[in-house]
């Protein structure tokens, strides 16, 4: 099939081109690489040893959406551009309302008017809110306390009204648990601006010595050890998974958790990482940070029964593989 890809120069998004071509597809990505460089394009052709088109655009832009489908003959669409740190859409609402609500519209509408009846969207497992664990796609969605989280609530409920009124349309929710690791090339993977607000690019970043010490942000949540626990998915598996999200769409709205049904504390995960790497990571307690949850994880079992889909690799796995691209990575 010939995927749209739109944010593909992006973490996940590279990560899935890659999976898409091996499984045979041909993919067009579309990204304005706001977030993202235009030589992952090139490192994704470079692993899978094919051909990519590559179009820089602002997929909010409903012209230059509308001569990508008038250019190709596209079968499907993955939407994965968006915005996606927490504590910038506190400060920028507009810009996370405006980018991450506007791009679902013109692609839906340019389904729409071109046809096209299959749809995967990028959503995470934020929309659960405070939920009780493991997170279960049938559970009601609660605020998520930022408009992140909100934008993507939101997306899910416009893509749910499209299909109920157009019935041959086919959309998968993908909800994310917490992507980390790379690509095993070492060539592709997650390289966030600035001082990562994210655990495990913080964790490869004190590795690299690049940051002094990991924070733990709070030791007295209800968890195993008292640091927060979440379920953490390789982004090789997580890629995986759109592939069989995209070879099983059937008509009407369908959603997933991409989750390894797994928790696993911060301190877990830095014993990993030590494991993995043979490298100690220095930290101390701190305190809480606003928002956070004690424990996020999966029920993983609905993408098994009904995509065929499970993730294959562990905590170590994508401790090693996260590294070994933090250490490639200039
Ligand atoms: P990313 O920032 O690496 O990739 C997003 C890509 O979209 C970037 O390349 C960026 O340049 C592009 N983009 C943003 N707005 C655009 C626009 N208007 N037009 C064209 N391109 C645009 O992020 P990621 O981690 O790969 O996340 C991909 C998707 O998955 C996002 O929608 C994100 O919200 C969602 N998600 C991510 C996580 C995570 O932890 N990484 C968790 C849950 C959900
Ligand atoms: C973050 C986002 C969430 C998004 C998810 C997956 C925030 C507030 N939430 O949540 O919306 O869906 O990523 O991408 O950003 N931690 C530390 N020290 C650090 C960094 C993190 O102790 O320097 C802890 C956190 O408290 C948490 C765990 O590590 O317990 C994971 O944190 P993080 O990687 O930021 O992911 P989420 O909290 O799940």
């Amino acid at each position: 099939m010939n995927i749209l890809v739109t944010g593909g120069a992006g973490y996940i998004g590279s990560h899935t081109c890659v999976a898409l071509l091996a499984a045979g597809h041909s993919v067009i990505i579309a990204d304005n690489l706001r977030n993202s460089k235009r030589e992952t394009v090139a490192k994704i052709m470079q692993i899978a040893v094919k051909e990519v088109a590559f179009y820089e655009i602002d997929v909010t832009d409903s012209r230059a959406v509308d001569e990508i489908f008038m250019n190709y003959k596209i079968d499907g669409v993955i939407h994965f551009a968006g915005l996606k740190a927490v504590g910038e859409s506190i400060e920028m609402p507009l810009d996370y309302y405006y980018n991450n609500i506007v791009s679902t519209l013109v692609l839906a509408k340019a389904c729409q008017k071109f046809n096209v009846n299959k749809f995967v969207f990028s959503s995470s497992a934020t929309v659960y809110g405070d939920n009780t664990v493991p997170f279960v796609e049938t559970m009601d969605l609660l605020p998520t306390t930022n408009p992140y989280g909100e934008t993507k609530s939101m997306s899910e409920r416009i893509l749910t009204d499209t299909a109920k009124a157009n019935p041959s349309f086919s959309v998968s929710i993908l909800r994310y648990f917490n992507p980390v690791g790379a690509h095993e090339s070492g060539l592709i993977g997650e390289a966030p601006n600035g001082v990562p607000n994210n655990l495990m690019p913080y964790v490869t970043q004190v590795a690299k010595r690049k940051l002094e010490k990991l924070r733990i942000f709070g030791n007295d949540y209800p968890t195993v050890d008292g640091t927060g626990v979440r379920d953490y998915i390789h982004v090789v598996d997580l890629a995986e998974g759109h592939v069989a999200a995209l070879g099983n769409l059937i008509n009407g709205v369908h959603t997933y958790n991409l989750g390894t049904g797994k928790g696993t504390s911060v301190l877990e995960l830095i014993k990993a990482f030590d494991q993995a790497n043979n490298i100690k990571i220095p930290y101390e307690i701190s305190d809480r940070r606003p928002g956070d949850i004690a424990s996020c994880y999966a029920d993983a079992s609905k993408a098994k029964n009904e995509l065929g889909w499970e993730a294959r690799l562990n905590i170590y796995d994508m401790c090693r593989d996260a590294w070994r691209f933090e250490k490639n990575h200039k």
